[in-house]
């Protein structure tokens, strides 16, 4: 184990790329190894267990790439078990949910806050949860909002058809007075624009892929695992589905063309 080994992280497409650069910001020297599985996107609708073994068979193909943590970049991979993969991987890891509860509280005035998510993350409770362990003094409003993720996906996040489907889903959490968003799936920040258009400005949304970021510099500084200088940082994307449309997107998104591979894994 070294420091000059990669940071690995997943989701089941682009979504964790918003955490992902968020990691080249607050920790621009490390390199890093992104799996995307679009083989098996959308995960939202799927069973804990089915994600369960997406993500071991995702873990095991990470772990010969030469990293040193493993980011699981994805609110439902991280509501359907954490704790399961803490025992089957061998690596500092860290989910998406607590941090960005901790960051909801860190802004909240009123105690209302809500959460958006896909289906399974909001099925599985995960977020009351970590309320629940955390600040269980809030009043916590959740909101599936299956949709998103396939509008991501398709690039149609400045459509009508997504402002259309937002206001449809955001308007029973206005109803209930929320000073402050989760954006509970780590895709939703691509569609930070119309969100805040329609919850207008005295809803703060969370994202957390800051605080993310920023948990993963200090578990690493604290285990001496933090890369500080590095003149070429590498940053590698891999994908179970074809590469060249995931490689679009992202490069949309981080405006910059990825070099990303095709991956079959054995599921
Ligand atoms: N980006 C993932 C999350 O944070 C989920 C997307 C999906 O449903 O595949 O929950």
């Amino acid at each position: 184990m070294n420091r000059y080994k990669a940071i690995a992280m997943l989701d089941s497409g682009v979504g964790g790329l918003t955490v992902a650069q968020e990691i080249f910001r607050q920790l621009p020297a490390e390199n890093v190894v992104y799996f995307g599985d679009t083989a098996h996107m959308p995960y939202g609708p799927r069973s804990p267990e089915q994600i369960r073994g997406f993500v071991y068979e995702i873990s095991a193909f990470l772990q010969t790439q030469e990293v040193k943590a493993l980011i699981i970049a994805c609110n439902v991979a991280t509501a359907a078990g954490l704790n399961y993969y803490a025992q089957k991987v061998d690596l500092p890891l860290l989910g998406v949910i607590e941090p960005a509860v901790r960051a909801a509280l860190r802004h909240t005035k009123t105690g209302k806050i809500g959460v958006i998510g896909t289906a399974g993350t909001v099925k599985s409770g995960a977020y009351s949860r970590a309320f629940q362990r955390l600040a269980p003094e809030v009043e916590l409003y959740s909101q599936a909002c299956p949709l998103f993720v396939l509008i991501v996906e398709n690039g149609l996040v400045n459509s009508p058809e997504a402002r259309c489907v937002a206001q449809k889903y955001l308007q029973p959490l206005l109803a209930k007075g929320i000073d402050v968003l989760i954006m509970g799936c780590t895709h939703y920040p691509l569609l930070a624009g119309v969100v805040q258009e329609i919850v207008g400005p005295a809803v703060r949304l969370i994202s957390s892929a800051e605080e993310t970021a920023r948990e993963t510099k200090e578990l690493l500084a604290c285990r001496n695992l933090l890369r500080q200088e590095n003149p070429a940082p590498q940053h590698r994307y891999f994908v179970s589905g074809p590469a060249k449309p995931f490689a679009d997107l992202a490069a949309t998104i981080l405006r910059r063309k990825p070099n990303a591979y095709q991956v079959i894994l054995p599921w």
